[in-house]
């Protein structure tokens, strides 16, 4: 009697096995299909750096307007969605006071840079322009590497 029950057992173990198996190749799965997705926030950054660009030309064409429709294009960019912003902080943990302190300095940067181009005082627009860039550095150096790593799983460039 007893013998009977070890083949049981064992064809137990297997499919245990397996069941373990094809959810860790599943999971796997979703996981690297999210992890390849962009975030929206990468969306966002890229339309800064091109707001950036266009400040840098008017800087250069001595063009204040088109400084002062770009700096509140920078200084109020858009949110990533809810669910993004959860996964974020989520990540983040106790850092996102940090991050968001960072983001702060970035819009009163840029609003500084507005409100300088208003004034079509050339200098003041380029020391804010600068001060604003080192805004931008500064988050960059301490979360973009982790940030990479965490949602794309690759180091960043
Ligand atoms: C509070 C933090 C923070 C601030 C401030 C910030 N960034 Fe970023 N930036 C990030 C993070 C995080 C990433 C990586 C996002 C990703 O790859 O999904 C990033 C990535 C980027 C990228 C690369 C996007 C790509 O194509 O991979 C650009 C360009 C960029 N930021 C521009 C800017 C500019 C310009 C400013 C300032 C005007 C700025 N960022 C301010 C956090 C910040």
């Amino acid at each position: 009697m007893i013998f009977n029950f070890y083949p049981n057992l064992c064809k137990d173990i297997a499919m245990k096995k397996m069941i373990t198996l094809l959810t860790s190749a599943l999971l796997f799965t979703t996981l690297t299909a999210h992890a390849a997705e962009p975030l929206a926030l990468q969306q966002v950054m890229k339309d800064l750096g091109k707001n950036m660009q266009i400040v840098t030309d008017g800087i250069s064409r001595e063009d204040w307007m088109l400084i002062v429709k770009a700096a509140p294009m920078i200084a109020e960019h858009p949110q990533p969605p809810f669910a993004e912003k959860m996964r974020i902080m989520a990540f983040m943990g106790s850092d996102m006071p940090k991050f968001k302190t960072l983001d702060g300095k970035t819009h009163e940067a840029a609003v500084e840079l507005e409100h300088a181009a208003h004034e079509k005082d050339g200098q003041k627009v380029t020391l804010a322009f600068q001060k604003l860039q080192t805004t931008c550095l500064n988050c960059h150096q301490i979360f973009r590497a982790p940030f990479v790593a965490h949602f794309y799983g690759k180091p960043a460039n």
